[in-house]
């Protein structure tokens, strides 16, 4: 309760110093507050910290030469000096987690992220469960883990109750489970209802728009902090690039101040009040500066999320 009238505070007087400068926008009922150059913050319902809006995600970053090794380094390198923090990885995507460790230790600047990982066990046992966060801790190079989540929903009942050990032990901070598939939805909702989660992760984008029927609204009635995976629709081809390849962007983009299409698709995600953080894989930095606007300046609100909406069902294909 004191925590939340710190927040309310902490707020209220925010929302007055942005007032005074012109810097709010309200969508669906929740404030946006944001300054001029500075990244859209949101904060974990849980605790009350604020984490911007857009990471990295990482199920790219297993470097195959020299010269891919160092485009991931100098997009990490960028965390400093942008504000971002969240990187998102995972024991399944290959080396990413030896890559990331190995880079944030070279840059120095493992104090500034937050390093959310997953814990995976295919026999659904505990001692695959300690095994799989002791690798992630050694190949991440850390002792401490800001966000432990359950990969795909895989032994829930087995790895909540171990996660939450070590977050006793302070080892992990937040719990979470992630998903990316339509299948999943109905067991992630009653994992939503039945268990105490501090995140969820899910897949959404102006071409996915499934989890904003029961998943979003659910995450904010329950005050679950929200990644958002695949907002561009994932690395394959046909992926929501493929859809406006050739395209310019409508007019009425700038009305919330985007400026590419990946801007356009991330607002999209961002403007949904449940939404506390989007990872859009990036393992080149024009895309991280490109993916920074969309953290930057107004968002669509509800009207505008409709526009786009039908603007993206008319598109052929
Ligand atoms: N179940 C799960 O737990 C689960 C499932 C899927 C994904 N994830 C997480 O979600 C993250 C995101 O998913 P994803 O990477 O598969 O798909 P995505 O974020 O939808 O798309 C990534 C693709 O978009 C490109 N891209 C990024 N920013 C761009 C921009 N501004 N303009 C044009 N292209 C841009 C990337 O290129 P470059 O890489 O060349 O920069 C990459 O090819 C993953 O990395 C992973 O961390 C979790």
């Amino acid at each position: 309760m004191l925590e939340r009238s710190h927040e309310l505070l902490d707020r209220r007087t925010a929302i007055q110093l942005a007032l005074a400068s012109g810097l709010v926008t309200s969508l669906g009922g929740a404030t946006v507050v944001f300054a001029a150059d500075a990244l859209l913050h949101r904060r974990i319902p849980s605790s009350g910290e604020r984490l911007p809006v857009i990471g990295v995600g990482t199920n790219n970053y297993s470097p195959t030469t020299p010269e891919e090794r160092a485009a991931r380094r100098v997009v990490l390198e960028r965390l400093t000096g942008s504000g971002l923090r969240v990187i998102d990885t995972a024991p399944l995507y290959r080396e990413s987690e030896r890559v990331i460790g190995e880079l944030l230790a070279e840059i120095g600047n493992r104090p500034q992220a937050f390093l959310a990982t997953k814990v995976t066990a295919p026999n659904k046992t505990r001692e695959e469960g300690i095994a799989s966060m002791e690798e992630s801790m050694r190949r991440l190079q850390t002792d401490f883990i800001e966000l432990m989540q359950v990969h795909n929903l895989i032994g829930t009942d087995v790895l909540l109750p171990l996660i939450r050990e070590w977050v006793a032990q302070k080892r992990v901070r937040y719990v979470g489970v992630t998903t990316s598939r339509d299948e999943q939805y109905p067991e992630i909702v009653r994992l939503m209802r039945s268990e105490s989660l501090d995140f969820i992760q899910v897949d959404y984008s102006l071409g996915n728009r499934g989890a904003a029927e029961q998943i979003l609204p659910l995450a904010a009635e329950r005050g679950i902090a929200v990644l958002i995976n695949l907002p561009f629709g994932g690395r394959r081809d046909g992926n929501l690039f493929a859809r406006v390849r050739g395209q310019s962007l409508p007019s009425w983009a700038a009305d919330f101040d985007a400026r590419s299409w990946g801007q356009f698709l991330l607002k999209y995600v961002l403007s949904h009040p449940a939404v506390t953080c989007a990872i859009p894989g990036m393992t080149k930095i024009a895309n991280l500066e490109d993916n920074l606007g969309a953290a930057q300046g107004r968002l669509p609100d509800t009207a505008m999320r409709q526009r786009m909406e039908e603007f993206w069902d008319s598109l052929p294909g």
